[in-house]
């Protein structure tokens, strides 16, 4: 149950490469201040399991670890900002991850979502990860196939081994967790996601924290980063 439900929170962009947490992490937002997570991964995977069009074009690159084109992204993602759980603030894991969404989403943010009057400028948090640790993260990661609970097998494992604590369930593994998928994915980020990473540090909105500490540990940094930032910004 959501405990900060008032006011209006971000949005709140959370930037990182693979395995830097942004899911963990947009998951203990979402509880804390009840505003949606729009994770762009999620959309994409979903799109993909229901085979429709943007799933059928997305997938082949998803598994090769490249990014789906912007303008595939913009639909996706317009939509789910249109939708009226955004109103009061959102969480953004994923996206944007190009110059070319930062500036979408900027002209977005400026014409839609928040009421003109009453518009809170984005927080962007970037979770900083060690490339060795992110390594071991995404290589450990197991969710469960029937909550999508997220375990590690090296650094958060199930009570029995590949079963879910809560359910029994069985766990998947990532189509694009596997070693070689990684390093391409690693790629993206370095060429095209650490531009906009400069981008919003040069424009002296970026807060960088330090992701390579225990979940909770991370959770408090990013809480009290948001609780500053409303007080301030909102
Ligand atoms: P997406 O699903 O967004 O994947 P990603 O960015 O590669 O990030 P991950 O989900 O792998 O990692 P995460 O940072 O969320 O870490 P998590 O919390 O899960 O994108 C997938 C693909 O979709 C892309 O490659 C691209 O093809 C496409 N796509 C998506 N958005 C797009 C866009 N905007 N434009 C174009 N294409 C797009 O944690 C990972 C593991 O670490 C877990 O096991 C977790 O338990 C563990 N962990 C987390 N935090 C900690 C901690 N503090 N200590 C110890 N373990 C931890």
């Amino acid at each position: 149950m959501a405990t900060d439900t008032a006011r209006k929170i971000g949005p709140v962009i959370l930037l990182g490469p693979p395995g830097a947490g942004k899911g963990t992490q947009s998951k203990k937002i979402v509880e804390h201040y009840g505003i949606p997570q729009i994770s762009t991964g999620d959309l994409l995977r979903d799109n993909v399991a229901l085979g429709t069009s943007l799933g059928l074009q997305a997938k082949s690159i998803m598994a090769r670890g490249e990014l789906v084109p912007d303008e595939l992204m913009y639909g996706i993602v317009g939509v789910r900002l249109r939708n009226l759980d955004c109103k009061r603030g959102f969480v953004l894991d994923g996206f944007p991850r190009t110059s070319a969404q930062a500036e979408w989403l900027e002209n977005f943010l400026r014409i839609e979502v928040f009421d003109k009057s009453d518009k809170c400028p984005p927080i962007v948090i970037q979770l900083v990860v060690d490339y060795n640790q992110l390594l071991v993260r995404l290589t450990g990661r197991r969710t469960c196939l029937a909550c999508g609970r997220v375990y590690n097998l090296h650094l958060n494992p199930p009570l029995v081994s590949e079963s879910c604590d809560d359910d029994g369930s069985k766990f998947y593994i990532r189509e694009d967790d596997r070693e070689e998928v990684i390093s391409s994915r690693f790629n993206a980020y370095e060429q095209q996601t650490r531009q906009v990473v400069n981008h919003y540090r040069d424009q002296h909105q970026l807060v960088a924290i330090n992701a390579d500490r225990p979940v909770e540990t991370v959770t408090a940094h990013i809480f009290s980063v948001i609780d500053r930032h409303c007080v301030h910004g909102c």
